[in-house]
């Protein structure tokens, strides 16, 4: 019997680690991207309005670099699952679309995406490109910025509620590859875990939130993930 079988709310909780097998880069870490580049020069409102073809040119270069790599087993178990169960659902911190690429169409991005841009005044487009289609807006000529979370902005609070309430719901809650330090998305294990979900880490490291978790599986996002959900086929 698979786990698909004995749980019936699966929610996997996905960060930088499950992408970075696929060869997009972590945050944080050796090699992450804010080793590399100050986010106050690329990833804050402030930024954008100081400089916003600076914070557009590296948007591009991450699509771009995103844009190079596929995904991996682990996010087609995912979205295998998904299509048996339609229950299961992805909540994740990414915003590089690999879970979707992959074939999933359950998933929240707490964090927004790197394939939309927002106006001010008009709202939020799809811009699917390697490049942006368009820097400012067609109706009012704002500047469009990414639609993901920069440092300092709130959250979608409609996002979040969607995310609560699909972790609160969960019976089965499997963590892959987050640090488990940026909030709100640090505190969905605690309320899985409080709700009464049985909880999995996927993580090669161990981390703060590690102690809340049921099973810790120290391995990479596409190992565990094929191997967890073997018998579910
Ligand atoms: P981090 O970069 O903070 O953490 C990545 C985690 O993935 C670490 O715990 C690694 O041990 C783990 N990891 C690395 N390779 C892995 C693999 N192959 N399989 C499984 N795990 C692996 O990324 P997040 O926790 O996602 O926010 O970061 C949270 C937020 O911080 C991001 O969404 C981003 C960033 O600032 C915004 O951009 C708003």
């Amino acid at each position: 019997m698979g786990l698909s079988d004995k749980y019936k709310s699966i929610v996997f909780f996905t960060g930088a680690g499950m992408s970075a097998e696929s060869g997009v880069p972590t945050y944080r870490g050796r090699g992450g991207i804010w080793s590399q580049y100050n986010w106050e020069e690329y990833a804050c409102q402030e930024a954008f309005d100081r400089d916003p073809h600076k914070v557009l040119k590296f948007h591009e270069l991450r699509r771009q670099s995103v844009l190079s790599c596929r995904p991996h087993p682990g996010h087609y178990v995912i979205a295998e699952l998904e299509k048996m169960h339609p229950q299961v659902r992805a909540v994740t911190q990414n915003i590089d679309g690999m879970h979707q690429r992959a074939g999933s169409r359950n998933v929240t991005e707490l964090h927004g995406s790197l394939w939309r841009v927002r106006c001010p005044s008009h709202g939020i487009f799809d811009d699917m490109g390697e490049t942006f289609k368009s820097c400012k807006c067609d109706k009012c000529g704002s500047w469009l910025r990414p639609d993901i979370v920069w440092f300092g902005d709130m959250l979608n609070q409609d996002v979040v509620n969607e995310a609560n309430l699909i972790v609160r719901r969960s019976d089965l809650f499997i963590s892959v590859g987050t640090s488990g330090v940026v909030w709100p998305a640090a505190g969905f294990p605690k309320i899985a875990k409080e709700s009464g979900a049985h909880c999995i880490e996927i993580n090669p490291e161990p981390n703060e939130m590690s102690y809340l978790y049921d099973k810790a599986i120290r391995e990479n996002a596409g190992i565990a993930l094929p191997a967890l959900f073997d018998e579910d086929k």
